[in-house]
């Protein structure tokens, strides 16, 4: 079974992003990894600190294992927006992929001391992990926002980026090149869509020379998600979408059927809606471009 860096490898070199699906419960889970399978791409399957607090973090290590072993599939799981060295080394003990340590908050010098800490710890625990750092604020949450959130719109630097992977030697990225946590009340509608600065990318790219991340991807217009992945994204992360999606889901069931109560039979309505989002950004992120990076 390929892991987690070879299939980033792969996606690098056929210019196509892996898909990273943020879950809550296993009908979001289950729904990302079927649409994944219709395709036969990988996925990365992550859990915040509050999605993992929700469904437990060996709980879920167990789920994505299950599948994994179950399928002979490449699907992975990642600790998504880790904020402390603890919660880190927890899902590295617990056999995560992949680990985010989100010192973005921070200034410049506290976070290349802290992401540059937690990589050394992590690569003792397992020195296959995959540890991605951030620079840049793009926002918190994955909810609907009235406004864009204070101080996102700062775009990273070649510079800072290339500073930053040298001093932590981190595996993966994550800058600010235009994205943002979460959906405006437009972006939910679909009238307006977010916008990415694709050259800032390639020159993040050339800069840096790692696995590049995309966060913030909900609302995203196809076509710069399409040249993002051109200029050098390897991950693209959705959430919201796939949260706005499992609750018009729920809604509607629970509207078609007042009196019904068994939950297995309301879910399935969220399963599809989560499913469909998953299907299509999966095909839009694994659509190999004609261009050379
Ligand atoms: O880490 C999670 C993501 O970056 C999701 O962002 O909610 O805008 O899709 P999103
Ligand atoms: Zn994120």
């Amino acid at each position: 079974m390929a892991d987690l860096r070879s299939a980033l490898d792969g996606a690098s070199r056929d210019r196509v992003a892996i898909g990273h699906f943020n879950v809550s419960d296993i009908v979001a889970l289950r729904a990302s990894f079927a649409a994944a399978r219709e395709l036969a791409v990988p996925v990365l399957i992550g859990v915040s600190e509050g999605e993992r607090d929700f469904i437990g973090v060996d709980q879920i290590a167990a789920l994505v294992k299950s599948l994994r072993e179950e399928y002979d599939y490449p699907v992975f799981l990642n600790a998504d927006h880790t904020h402390t060295l603890e919660r880190a080394i927890e899902a590295a003990k617990a056999g995560f992929d992949e680990v985010i340590f989100d010192g973005s908050s921070l200034d410049f010098e506290t976070n290349v001391k802290q992401t540059k800490q937690a990589v050394q710890e992590l690569k003792s625990i397992n020195q296959d992990i995959i540890v991605e750092g951030e620079i840049g604020y793009i926002g918190t949450s994955s909810v609907i926002h009235d406004d864009v959130p204070a101080g996102v719109g700062v775009l990273t630097t070649p510079e800072e980026a290339k500073q930053f992977v040298d001093a932590t030697k981190i595996d993966v990225l994550a800058p600010a090149v235009g994205n943002m946590h979460g959906l405006l009340r437009s972006m939910v509608s679909g009238e307006a869509h977010k916008h990415l600065n694709i050259p800032r990318i390639r020159e993040i790219k050339e800069a840096s020379r790692v696995f590049l991340t995309l966060h913030g991807g909900s609302g995203t217009d196809d076509a710069d998600l399409a040249a993002a992945i051109e200029a050098g994204m390897d991950i693209i992360h959705i959430n919201t979408e796939l949260r706005v999606a499992w609750r018009r889901g729920l809604e509607s069931a629970l509207r078609e059927h007042p009196d019904e109560v068994t939950t297995y039979k309301l879910l399935p309505a969220a399963y599809d809606k989560v499913h469909e989002v998953a299907l299509e950004r999966l095909k839009l992120f694994n659509q190999a471009s004609t261009a050379s990076r």
